[in-house]
């Protein structure tokens, strides 16, 4: 009886740790979503016209991309490798086959979003510099990221 006890709350602890690891999965997938919003809905749509220049936009923009690239070292432990997003896209095995490839990969985004900050301060600095920002997602989608 005991026994059985004992099983079922390793079961359920085990439970509990798989959807733990889902909702980091998923941590990801928001703050990727969120990404595209800053690069695309904001950043990108001022350079190309589509918005007028806005700095306080433009700043919040970085800042969100910047809290992302602090957050995003802690948001792949090997124990979320093999787990699938839902929707499109997922992460690649890459990611835990090549750690430190990955990990390069972030530091030079946040880099490149940092030196940002100091640059964007109107429209012409946002197009000269927006470019380089597209390149770091790409960059690092190209290799790590898989379409689902
Ligand atoms: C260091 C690597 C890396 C960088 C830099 C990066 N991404 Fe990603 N991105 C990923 C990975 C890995 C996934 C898949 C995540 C998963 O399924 O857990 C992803 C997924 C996404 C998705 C799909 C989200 C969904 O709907 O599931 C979007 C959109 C996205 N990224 C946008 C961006 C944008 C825009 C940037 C740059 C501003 C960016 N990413 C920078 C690695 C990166």
């Amino acid at each position: 009886m005991k026994r059985t006890i004992v099983v079922v709350c390793a079961l359920l602890l085990g439970a509990g740790a798989v959807m733990a690891q889902q909702d980091i999965v998923k941590e990801r997938q928001t703050l990727m979503k969120a990404n595209g919003r800053s690069l695309g809905g904001v950043l990108g749509a001022m350079a190309k016209g589509d918005k007028p220049y806005d700095q306080a936009a433009v700043d919040a923009a970085l800042n969100a991309l910047n809290d992302t690239a602090k957050k995003l070292p802690t948001l792949f432990p090997d124990s979320t490798k093999g787990l699938k997003a839902e929707g499109d896209y997922s992460a690649s095995p890459k990611i835990w086959e090549d750690k430190s490839g990955f990990e390069a990969h972030i530091a030079s985004f946040s880099k490149v979003v940092t030196e940002a900050k100091a640059k964007i301060k109107d429209l012409d600095t946002l197009k000269a510099t927006a470019g380089g920002i597209g390149k770091e997602c790409g960059g690092c989608h190209e290799t790590f990221r898989l379409k689902s």
